[in-house]
């Protein structure tokens, strides 16, 4: 879509900041992933003529928003194609780390299944679980929709109270505090910023209900790695489901450690269908803009 209009550079996946810093020279857009900061040097060195940040994700916190309105740049992210995405890896890594599917899998593949036992393997069942969604927004009400069906209690964080989501899905508006206390499983659905850095840390995981279950497929900076690598090992938190963590793609050693993970490399939105479409939107934000149209998908500046 965007060859057949415009000269593109592309690259950088695998490449240092310097060659970022000297592709995105004269550039009218720059099409950006999570993995990319775009901040003050960046935006400087695109040069005057950047109208545009276009960020192939929902998230952006590794755009600064403020400098890109200082600057009279636009930014867009690619919201609600990746809704059911990552919602649906959200309920897979729930239930993966409920069943302990990768160990059990690793003992199997490792030579050490000797036969139907009726003490091994046990894991937690969802039916009637409390499940705690933190953030309901697009992603966590569709995990919310999606665990309903597990016939639990779900409560849920929010800013705003969510009277539809309480009404159709009979969920329940509480503080961080109950969520984590009464929550057989907790997921994340937050954007990240610096206020909510570490959010779940050594005293948020230790009011935790012993032996529950901990989810993240928004941010790894919401969590501090450390403390739930600690709480798994001493067996206080049952299990794990990450896509995402905390400097990323580094993963700390006392999470490979722990007992428990589930580990995935931050696919949350990896389907055919979804990363199809958050291309078009990424692309059709680029189109629309340096067209002179208004943007599809707006991410709106700081207030003040
Ligand atoms: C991916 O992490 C996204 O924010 O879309």
């Amino acid at each position: 879509m965007l060859e057949r209009r415009f000269e593109v550079e592309s690259g950088g996946l695998d490449g240092d900041r310097s060659e970022l810093i000297s592709m995105v020279r004269g550039a009218a857009a720059i099409v950006a992933d999570p993995t990319v900061p775009v901040d003050d040097e960046l935006l400087e060195a695109a040069g005057p003529g950047l109208r545009l940040v276009a960020n192939f994700a929902v998230g952006y916190d590794n755009v600064d928003r403020a400098a890109c309105a200082r600057r009279g740049v636009l930014l867009t992210n690619t919201p609600d194609v990746l809704t059911n995405a990552t919602a649906e890896l959200a309920l897979g890594l729930t239930l993966a780390a409920a069943r302990q599917l990768p160990g059990a899998e690793l003992s199997l593949r490792e030579g050490a299944w000797s036969g139907w036992d009726p003490a091994r393997y046990r894991g937690i069942e969802l039916s009637g679980a409390t499940v705690g969604v933190v953030g309901l927004g697009r992603i966590g009400l569709r995990y919310a929709q999606l665990v309903a069906g597990f016939g639990g209690e779900t409560l849920y964080t929010s800013r705003r109270r969510k009277q539809d989501a309480e009404a159709d899905l009979g969920v329940r508006r509480v503080s961080l505090e109950q969520l984590l206390t009464e929550s057989d499983v907790v997921s994340l659905h937050l954007a990240a910023s610096p206020e909510n850095r570490h959010m779940i840390d050594a005293a948020a995981i230790a009011s935790m209900k012993p032996g529950s279950i901990l989810v993240n497929t928004a941010r790894g900076s919401l969590v501090d790695s450390e403390a739930l690598a600690a709480a798994l090992s001493d067996g206080r938190i049952a299990a794990a489901g990450l896509d995402v963590i905390d400097g990323e793609p580094s993963v700390p050693q006392s999470l490979l450690d722990a007992p428990g993970v589930v580990l995935t490399p931050h696919i949350g939105s990896a389907t055919y269908r979804s990363r199809d479409a958050m291309a078009e939107l990424v692309a059709g934000n680029v189109i629309a803009v340096l067209g002179g149209d208004g943007p599809l998908s707006e991410v709106s500046p700081p207030e003040g």
